[in-house]
């Protein structure tokens, strides 16, 4: 930037101007989930429309019609199944055919294909490779896509949705007394955190790391928002583990992570480019 650029930068001062996102379309993929609903009210009611992606049809067309009526804000849900290529193109082009720009992309995808939460002697190839072309694979090819549209506009702001996990090895003695019985999301294994997942959110942090650097000139930021786990129900002997390894106390709650992605997403982070947001009741601070 010349020097005589810096006078033409909009000074920022009053919270609802820092925060606003009237006119900004953002495409939340992985939208349909527990957080990706959040974050799609959360910018509804900062005024963006919003685009629910996912590979649920339904749930991302119903969640687009409630929070429209309740939001004011114009959603729609759009069926994009990450494992496929052309049908994250064909979501990019069809959000800007309609609304002519691309501003924001948060990408929320995890995938639990069966076989998940099998213990790691036994991981299967199979099961490994899809939970990759889901959580990072996809992760590339949307942003790919996505900074087509974000660099006519040279205005984009990417966030990828981490986890501690991402950033240090879990700790397993929190799963030790899991049950399979007792596993809220299902197979015959007891929870804990696959390898899968971890090598996925990790290379989510090279991938924003590398995009930030390579697009900085296009004024399109890329960064990570690292969550701690959500209370989910999950079992006491879990819970309690997990919650003595916390040092605010508790798990998250969902709502806990939507200052986090307004700031992300919005011109209160302007100057904000590849790095990390860790937002974790102070997990990784030991
Ligand atoms: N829940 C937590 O405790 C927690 C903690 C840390 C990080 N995170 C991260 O936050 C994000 C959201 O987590 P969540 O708890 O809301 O998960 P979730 O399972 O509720 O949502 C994930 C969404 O991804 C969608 N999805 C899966 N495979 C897909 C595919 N091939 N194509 C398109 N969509 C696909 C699912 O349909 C689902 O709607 C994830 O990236 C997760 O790793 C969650």
């Amino acid at each position: 930037m010349n020097t005589k650029e810096y006078k033409k930068i909009k000074p920022l001062e009053k919270p609802e101007n820092i925060f606003d996102l009237k006119d900004r379309v953002a495409v939340i993929v992985g939208g349909a989930g527990k957080m990706g609903q959040q974050f799609a009210r959360t910018l509804g009611f900062a005024g963006a429309k919003v685009v629910i992606a996912d590979k649920n049809e339904e749930k991302c067309k119903k969640l687009a019609e409630v929070i429209t009526t309740l939001t004011n804000s114009q959603l729609m849900g759009y069926k994009c199944d990450v494992t496929k290529e052309k049908q994250i193109q064909a979501l990019f082009k069809g959000v800007y055919n309609k609304y002519g720009k691309i501003d924001i992309l948060i990408y929320n995808v995890m995938a639990k294909p069966e076989g998940y939460y099998r213990p790691f002697k036994d991981y299967l190839a199979r099961t490994w490779k899809e939970v990759l072309d889901s959580n990072l694979t996809g992760a590339f090819l949307c942003c790919r896509e996505a900074a087509n549209y974000m660099k006519k506009s040279k205005e984009g702001a990417v966030v990828l949705t981490s986890s501690t996990y991402g950033l240090v090895g879990p700790d397993q003695r929190i799963y030790k007394n899991c049950s399979p019985k007792k596993n809220i999301y299902g197979g015959t294994d007891p929870l804990n955190c696959p390898a899968s997942y971890s090598v996925s959110k990790a290379g989510l942090s090279g991938l924003a790391r590398y995009l930030a650097t390579l697009w900085g000139e296009f004024n399109i930021r890329v960064n990570l928002l690292t969550p701690g786990g959500v209370y989910d129900g999950q079992e006491e002997s879990f819970h309690k583990e997990y919650v003595d390894r916390t040092p605010s106390g508790r798990m998250a709650v969902w709502s806990d992570y939507n200052g986090a992605i307004l700031f992300l997403v919005s011109d209160a982070s302007r100057y904000m480019t590849g790095t990390n947001l860790i937002i974790d009741g102070g997990w990784t601070a030991w």
